[in-house]
């Protein structure tokens, strides 16, 4: 047993563009250690999206290997690893529109089953209102709020879940930099205070100033640019 929770091992992914094939991650390896808030910044098009798709299991490597608590994803079963390890908060929300902000939560809740104590609601209304989403918003179906507000209830749905690995997507891009500020520093939180691993995907330099952590992803490979002490 090492002390990385996820663990990148000459990951190699590709796309076909026509009928030609562009490698877009190159036998990339990293660790990320647990408890730790990590930034990936990079340029447009480098591949920090399709990274993410690969560390949360939306797509499968074409070579090298992926292992969460030293276990292969594929071992873990994709869907199993999904579900019940990790949480995604994406650049466009992903809510689900029909339903309240609430009840985006609580079916967040329901997918991770576990083991909050007390009300799934009452937690639900708690996180939300961390969130700063007092409960009229949260009652009140995700398309008549705001952007900021919808990227909020995301949020708070990764959070629901309670797993040990949130990656994130751009995912303070629709907020204003108040807002912004205090979801980073609640991410900070989380991984000082509760032992979480934190993968955000960011254009903002203030953002990795703030990590313990931050890479940079260029020409499909990793590198750390700078560690806080
Ligand atoms: N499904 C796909 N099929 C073909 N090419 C793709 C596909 N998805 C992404 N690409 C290409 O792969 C490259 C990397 O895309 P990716 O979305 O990972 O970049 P990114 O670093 O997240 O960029 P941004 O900062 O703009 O979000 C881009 O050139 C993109 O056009
Ligand atoms: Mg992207």
């Amino acid at each position: 047993m090492n002390e990385y929770i996820l663990e990148m091992d000459k990951v190699s992914f590709g796309y076909r563009d026509g009928g030609k094939k562009r490698m877009i991650l190159k036998e990339l390896s990293y660790g990320f250690e647990k408890g730790r808030f990590y930034t990936i910044l990079g340029p447009s098009g480098s591949g920090k999206t399709t990274l993410l798709s690969m560390i949360s299991a939306l797509d499968v490597p074409e070579s090298g290997s992926i292992r969460y608590q030293d276990k292969d994803l594929s071992k873990i079963g994709y869907g199993k690893y999904r579900r019940n390890h990790m949480a995604i908060i994406f650049q466009k929300y992903n809510l689900i529109d029909y339903l309240t902000g609430l009840e985006n939560v609580e079916a967040n809740m329901e997918i991770a089953k576990n083991k909050f104590n007390g009300n799934k609601k009452e937690i639900a209304y708690k996180i939300l209102n961390t969130m700063g989403i007092v409960k009229t918003k949260a009652d009140r179906r995700v398309t008549k709020l705001s952007g900021g507000e919808q990227q909020r209830i995301a949020i708070a749905r990764a959070l629901a879940k309670d797993v040990d690995l949130i990656l994130g997507d751009e995912p303070t891009g629709a907020l204003d930099t108040a807002t912004s500020n205090e979801v980073i520093d609640l991410f900070k939180y989380l991984a000082s205070e509760y032992g979480k691993t934190i993968i955000l995907v960011t254009h903002s330099d203030e953002v990795a100033a703030k990590s313990d952590i931050s890479l940079r992803l260029d020409d499909g490979q990793l590198r750390q640019i700078k560690e806080k002490k």
